[in-house]
């Protein structure tokens, strides 16, 4: 175990509940598999967040997969919403009965990739602004405890946890919600995934916004399409795929097409206990 893990496993044993922030796009993918083993049977809530830009049906059947499991209550909310939060601190005080009360404080750790929205959230639940939000992963890097001033302590982790980026898919998965910066993957690779994606799970979404009556055949047709209707081109009138792709992400991204998720429960398949890439499992 790496020695951030240590810190975290050490971290886990003072407190009486893990809040794992998830994507709530791509709950699987965002997740960390360390954070399993290190938690043991601390009651775990999966807080599902960024709720507002995924597929309402689909994060329904993400909490009824991620429920299946042992100590594991899953809530989907915004952390940009204080009102939603407040689920979060009763859902907090349901799983430890016997904490806060004075002298016995209910400690909660927010653990989670970057990106997911932990700062957000952190900042929301705090009414202030204590940690930083940003458009780059990874800003969070120093642990602060925060008394919530209604008997709980929230603390942020002590290290970064990263993603399962061996699986190609989940890396796609993750470029395409933005988790992944720029640099990691080529950007028009990432959109052509993306566009297939979308053409195979959304396509009403896709002619709802870019107007055309016949799908393109391929995804480069698409991202070529969708690089006419927003004025991605070069000299001569060609247009620029490059950043046909990136305005196509960002569009997604901000769920200008609507409300999406980028994999559902039957995407992954359960191998002993621990969920797996389908389509890795099927190759
Ligand atoms: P992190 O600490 O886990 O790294 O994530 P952070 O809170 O920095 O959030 C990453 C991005 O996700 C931020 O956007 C943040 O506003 C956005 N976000 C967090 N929670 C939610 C949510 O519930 N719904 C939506 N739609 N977005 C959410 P950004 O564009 O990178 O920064 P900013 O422009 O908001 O400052």
């Amino acid at each position: 175990m790496g020695k951030a893990l240590e810190k975290m496993s050490e971290a886990i044993r003072k407190i009486d509940v893990v809040i794992e922030v998830l994507d709530a796009r791509l709950p699987w993918s965002s997740s960390n598999y360390q954070l399993q083993e290190i938690r043991r049977s601390k009651p775990c809530i999966k807080l599902l967040n960024k709720h507002d830009l995924a597929d309402p049906i689909t994060t329904k059947a993400w909490v009824r997969t991620f429920e299946k499991e042992s100590g594991v209550r899953a809530l989907p909310l915004s952390a940009k919403q204080h009102s939603e939060t407040k689920q979060l601190i009763k859902l907090c005080q349901q799983l430890a009965p016997n904490r806060g009360r004075p002298g016995w404080p209910l400690r909660a750790m927010v653990f989670g990739i970057p990106n997911v929205g932990k700062s957000t959230l952190i900042n929301t639940l705090a009414g202030r602004s204590l940690a930083k939000v940003g458009d780059k992963p990874a800003i969070t890097t120093c642990t602060q405890q925060i008394d919530l001033h209604n008997g709980m302590i929230l603390s942020d982790t002590p290290g970064l946890l990263w993603p399962n980026m061996d699986d190609q898919s989940v890396a796609y998965r993750l470029a395409t919600s933005g988790a992944i910066g720029a640099s990691a993957l080529d950007y028009t690779c990432v959109g052509l995934f993306a566009a297939e994606f979308m053409m195979r799970r959304y396509p009403q979404l896709l002619a709802a916004r870019y107007k055309f009556g016949d799908m393109p055949d391929t995804p480069t047709a698409l991202l070529e399409t969708i690089g006419r209707r927003l004025g991605c081109l070069i000299s001569g009138g060609e247009i620029d795929v490059h950043r046909a792709a990136e305005a196509f992400l960002r569009e997604l991204r901000a769920g200008k097409l609507g409300r999406i998720s980028l994999e559902e429960p039957g995407d992954v398949v359960v191998n002993d206990g621990v969920m797996q890439d389908g389509e890795a499992v099927q190759e």
